[in-house]
């Protein structure tokens, strides 16, 4: 046994992340794939990595010294599954198992349990940075006991991408803690991404720019605090021309999103946790919307607004856009993390706020530079109850509301779609209302089943006899 760290699964992301594991001192790699001829592939190819390849799981697992410690790179779902029990059958109390796939949070927690009855550690890592951030240095996001955090935290810091000297990865918390959060990451992501290409939308149909214009406009916009690497690809997808037809890319490519899942899942435990992932849940539905070509062919014809939108000042519409952009993209990490301390009830994590700002500060799909400001607003305030509301955040959306109102509503004028900016505009209006038509909702519900209310003036659940003489009666009273 000599290898103190193992790979299973050797398709473009296992691979390239035994890869950035051997370009470390000190780690000596296993690999291990259920086809062969891969693991055969990769060895030749990466002669330098020093791999110690095996075509059995048997002899993987002879291959790594104690405790043995092996991280999972495949496809989420039964085939995760049919691993770990490979593994479990050949390591031994004290060995970890890590599931650095996309894998559902609750399926994290079912495993965990059961695997910890043999004495084994499971750990379920979120692993973020696609293809590059494997190789490079991705965000790593592990959930799993202390035990196996002391073995895997320095291999995983060894690998993990670097921002301001920290690497980007920390114990978030026990079992399913990192797949929780990745999963949010995730949605965020959506968040940011169709934000950004409503953004794009705007600013084509608003002044007719080519995407090539458009691209410097992203470029610039990266200069400055919209710094991130989704900003950034974006000009890069935007000046790209298709080599076959001389046209940009971008307008010949279908614009029909696709989806693994991730998002969907950021919602639907959002639904479950009472938590608004309003700006999340319109990204997702964007893509929905986009993916239904029958739906999307018949109502081609249905009619718009009249006028479509005249920009007069160019650049004062251009900065309009940036702000809504800015100001959007705020409500959507903190709707993101509300539904962190949410799910760290629900669940019983201590997650660390500003922990995951940090290490989502570099590697990750959605880095940024204000993430900083995330990390420094927890900082000061560990018991934030919106992120919204720290102050640094409060300037930025008091600064921008005018231009993101101004977008919003031309947007609607002209027949724009812009569910992300208008609805994460909807949300800023309704944390802020000082009244909400909510009470109405709830005289409705206590008209038609007498589902009772609270008042403003006094304590005690009420209900009116609505059908009777109209009087108000003490609930309670009434059981
Ligand atoms: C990451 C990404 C990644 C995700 C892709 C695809 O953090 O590296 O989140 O894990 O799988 O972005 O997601 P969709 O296919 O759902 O867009």
């Amino acid at each position: 046994a000599q290898a103190n760290i193992g790979v299973i699964g050797m398709a473009v992301m296992g691979s390239n992340l035994a890869r950035n594991l051997a370009s470390r001192e000190g780690n000596s790699v296993a690999i291990y794939n259920r086809s062969p001829e891969k693991t055969r592939a990769v060895t030749s190819e990466f002669p330098d990595a020093g791999f110690i390849a095996s075509e059995s799981i048997e002899d993987f697992v002879a291959s790594l010294s104690s405790p043995r410690t092996a991280i999972i790179m495949v496809k989420a779902g039964a085939g995760t599954d049919a691993v770990i029990n490979q593994l479990t059958e050949h390591f031994e109390p004290g060995d970890i198992i890590v599931d650095g796939g996309n894998a559902l949070f609750t399926d994290t927690i079912r495993r965990e349990k059961a695997v910890r009855e043999t004495g084994i550690n499971f750990v379920g890592a979120g692993i973020s940075g696609g293809e590059e951030g494997a190789l490079l240095g991705p965000s790593i996001m592990p959930g799993g006991s202390a035990e196996a955090w002391e073995t895997l935290g320095p291999i995983l810091k060894s690998i993990a991408a670097v921002a301001e000297g920290e690497p980007c990865v920390t114990h978030v918390g026990t079992d399913g803690a990192g797949h929780f959060v990745k999963m949010v990451h995730n949605g965020i992501e959506y968040a940011d991404m169709q934000l950004i290409a409503e953004a794009y939308d705007l600013i084509r149909r608003g002044t007719g720019k080519t995407p090539a214009e458009i691209a410097d406009i992203f470029a610039e916009w990266n200069t400055g605090e919209l710094e991130s690497y989704l900003i950034e690809i974006t000009a890069e997808v935007l000046r790209q021309v298709d080599a076959s037809t001389d046209k940009p890319l971008i307008d010949v490519i279908l614009d029909q999103a696709g989806a693994k899942g991730t998002g969907a899942w950021t919602v639907q435990t959002a639904l479950d946790l009472g938590i608004p992932v309003s700006g999340i849940a319109e990204a997702v539905f964007a893509r929905s919307l986009s993916s239904k070509p029958a739906q999307r062919a018949a109502a081609s014809t249905l009619p718009g607004p009249s006028s479509t939108w005249h920009v007069k000042d160019t650049d004062a519409f251009i900065e309009d856009v940036r702000q809504a952009l800015y100001a959007s993209k705020i409500i959507a990490y903190s709707q993101g993390f509300d539904e962190i301390v949410a799910g760290a009830e629900q669940y019983g994590w201590d997650i660390k706020k500003g922990d995951i700002a940090k290490i989502w500060r570099g590697g990750c799909i959605i880095r940024a530079r204000f993430l900083n400001r995330i990390t420094e607003a927890y900082d000061e305030n560990p018991d934030l109850v919106a992120l919204v509301t720290a102050p640094f955040f409060t300037e930025i959306v008091s600064a921008a509301q005018d231009s993101w109102r101004r977008i919003v509503a031309g947007a609607a004028q002209s027949g724009i779609p812009a569910p992300a900016f208008s609805s994460s505009l909807s949300y800023y209006d309704g944390l802020r209302a000082d009244r909400l038509p909510a009470a109405l909702v709830q005289g409705q519900r206590d008209f038609f089943g007498a589902h009772t209310y609270k008042r403003v003036d006094k304590e005690g659940t009420f209900h009116t006899l609505w059908s009777g003489d109209r009087s108000e009666v003490n609930a309670e009273d009434t059981h």
